[in-house]
């Protein structure tokens, strides 16, 4: 049968998405598996599982990604496989898509060509990188970084969550510090299916998005130590109100963002106060700030402005502010012979599909750094996402699945050393 014909089992598609989000289920139907948690391992344990089931040989490295290979025809066996994957590590008020969907759209394509008794001429792989969401534990991309040699497995063992926990006992903790080879083995090609995250597609009615790279990414922690007071009895001139600072800071970065206006974002997230009580003026603050733009040049003078402010209002309110660098990445662009893959393969599928850059980080930036990469986005609802109500339509969710093995199918038919002169 020609392959071009293949298509996915939307509705299995759609059961092993249901599954795995019962793993860190959430009451208002969304998913808790923060990285490394009782909850990841209960997601890892279940997706490693379907990978031997479905006939894969699954190795897990020292950072606890899994890597499942299908080999592929004799000769062409030993070379380097064609791989799909992502991350089903979520936030803590996560959806049901984000990660799990490329990850699990692989496992799809591997039981499609099981099914029809295919074996692709290039190996396939279907990886899961561990911490893609970064939240529990910074760097975000953490194990695909480090399985592209950009972060050392050391520092990555030595990262200590934000309740305290170093990573290297947690991943012994839950079972999944392996011993496969880091960096790991380079792919010949790597595409990751993921939904938007965005507002984009829906908003102009694009069903796939053939997306052309990932902004750049800047994350600090900012410690303000200022001094605790009498909330009542305390004047305004002698106060050191760390809690202050915060709020200032979380207000600047909205009016930057504002003041610059195109690509840039801004957010502060995470924010702590001691000691936290009604009565008693924050002694320190520990917040975040994540700033994101698609030009290198305007995120860093982001960062500047960001710096000039904490120190100004250091000065002005008498307090100490040291900042920590969680994660910095430049703006990646794909590799424009995937992008153009995508794009055609979502015509020939009869889908509407545009370019467009990612506003979320993804493992796909990081493999970029060893091989040709690329993704495929699927419109997210109301743009929504690290929320519960993150939501997908079903018939977009098969669609990009049926995007995405195409997609591989060409690529591992390719004959020629050059990844891209699709099989005639
Ligand atoms: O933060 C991000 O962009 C991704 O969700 N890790
Ligand atoms: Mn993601
Ligand atoms: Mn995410």
């Amino acid at each position: 049968m020609s392959t071009k014909t293949l298509r996915v089992n939307g509705s299995r598609l759609l059961k092993r998405l249901d599954e795995l989000a019962k793993r860190g289920a959430r009451e208002d139907g969304g998913c808790n598996r923060l990285a490394f948690t009782d909850a990841d391992k209960e997601g890892r344990d279940l997706v490693t599982g379907w990978m031997r089931e479905l006939g894969m040989k699954v190795s897990i490295d020292a950072i606890g990604n899994a890597v499942a290979l299908r080999p592929g025809l004799p000769g062409f066996n030993d070379g380097p496989p064609v791989m799909v994957g992502s991350h089903i590590d979520t936030v803590r008020t996560g959806g049901r898509y984000d990660g799990n969907y490329g990850v699990l759209s692989g496992l799809e394509i591997i039981e499609t060509l099981n099914d029809a008794s295919i074996t692709t001429r290039r190996p396939l792989a279907v990886a899961f990188f561990s911490n893609e969401e970064g939240s529990r534990v910074a760097p975000d991309m953490m194990g695909s970084l480090v399985y592209v040699g950009g972060f050392g497995l050391e520092e990555a063992h030595e990262a200590v969550t934000i309740d305290g926990k170093r990573v290297g006992d947690e991943l012994d903790r839950i079972g999944y510090r392996g011993d496969a080879p880091l960096p790991g083995p380079v792919p010949y090609a790597y595409v990751e299916l993921h939904i938007e995250q965005g507002p984009v597609l829906e908003a102009e009615g694009f069903r796939i998005g053939a997306v052309t790279g990932v902004q750049g990414i800047s994350w600090t922690e900012v410690t303000v130590r200022g001094q605790s007071n009498h909330a009542g009895t305390t004047p305004m001139s002698y106060r050191h109100d760390a809690g202050y600072v915060a709020g200032e800071a979380a207000a600047f970065v909205r009016r930057l963002t504002k003041e610059m206006g195109g690509a840039q974002v801004g957010t502060v997230g995470y924010l702590t106060l001691e000691p936290n009580l009604v009565n008693v003026v924050a002694q320190k603050a520990v917040f975040t700030v994540d700033v994101r733009n698609t030009e290198e040049t305007l995120l860093q003078s982001a960062e500047a402005r960001v710096d000039e402010f904490l120190g100004e209002i250091a000065d002005a309110e008498g307090v100490q502010i040291s900042t920590r660098r969680l994660a910095r990445f430049e703006p990646v662009d794909f590799d424009p012979r995937v992008i153009s893959l995508v794009e055609e393969t979502a015509l020939s599928l009869g889908a509407s599909v545009r370019r467009l850059p990612a506003g979320a980080g993804h493992d796909a930036q990081m493999l970029a750094r060893v091989c040709p990469s690329g993704m495929i986005f699927t419109p997210s609802v109301k743009g929504l996402s690290h929320n519960p109500r993150e939501h997908t339509d079903p018939a977009d969710l098969e669609l990009g699945a049926n995007v995405l093995i195409q997609t591989v199918l060409t690529l591992t038919e390719t004959t020629e050393t050059d990844p891209f002169q699709a099989a005639s």
